[in-house]
């Protein structure tokens, strides 16, 4: 599988969407944080900017919901144009039924796991993906610290995806820069979410080119990467 880059939008400015959204065309995905000041302590956008965003730009939406309920929400998400869907698996009642939904209504299933969640127990929902996220912060707030801690469990989601010769993508999202992306990369990380290190640039899709480039080299010398 491809590297593939997503500039998160939490960065932007967001009195700029549509324009901020074009200034990353070089993008896999443009990724969308949608936030309810429940789940995580912080508020950002919900169904209609997604809507209008879908409009807005030809990059398909990686949406991220850092929401209470995703049962409830996701779907709407998808209707709202949105290509790939991630929830997390710590606020969704029944993630086996949600994951089937999204797939219904078309778009890609993706669930994430916050730092503290373990990957393990959830070994045998792996089929019912297309992508898994392995959080690299605590979600709510961009320019935060990427923590090395996790790498582990990166390694640990790469073999369990390999064990089952899985075709799930394996997204990283927090603190994802030119300083830690390669570590993400040897450790079996595919998806590359970026915000600060994106649209904090001076030139946004300088830098997606340059991290893409750094997650190609290491993916290229990583043991993981050897039979795919
Ligand atoms: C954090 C969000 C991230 C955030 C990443 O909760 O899920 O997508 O935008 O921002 P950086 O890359 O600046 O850590
Ligand atoms: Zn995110």
């Amino acid at each position: 599988m491809a590297v593939q880059i997503n500039p998160s939008i939490l960065s932007a400015d967001f009195a700029r969407l549509a324009d901020e959204a074009r200034a990353v065309e070089g993008a896999d995905w443009l990724h969308v944080d949608v936030m309810d000041n429940h789940f995580v302590p912080n508020l950002t956008l919900g169904v209609p900017v997604v809507e209008s965003l879908a409009q807005a730009t030809g990059t398909p939406l990686d949406c991220h919901l850092m929401i209470e309920n995703p049962d409830r929400w996701a779907p709407q998400y998808v209707e709202a144009g949105a290509s790939s869907v991630t929830f997390h698996v710590e606020a969704a009642a029944a993630p086996v039924r949600l994951a089937r939904e999204i797939r219904a209504k078309g778009a890609r299933a993706s669930m994430a796991l916050k730092p503290a969640t373990a990957i393990e127990p959830y070994e045998d929902l792996l089929p019912e993906l297309d992508m898994l996220l392995v959080m690299t912060v605590e979600p709510g707030f961009g320019g935060q610290a990427f923590l090395d801690i996790m790498l582990p469990k990166i390694r640990r989601a790469r073999q369990l995806i390999d064990k089952h010769g899985l075709q799930l993508w394996l997204q990283v999202d927090g603190g994802v820069s030119a300083t830690t992306i390669e570590r993400c990369a040897e450790a079996g990380a595919d998806v590359f979410v970026a915000g600060s290190a994106v649209y904090g640039a001076q030139d946004p899709a300088d830098a997606i080119r340059a991290l893409r480039g750094q997650a190609e080299t290491a993916t290229a010398r990583a043991a993981w990467a050897c039979d795919h």
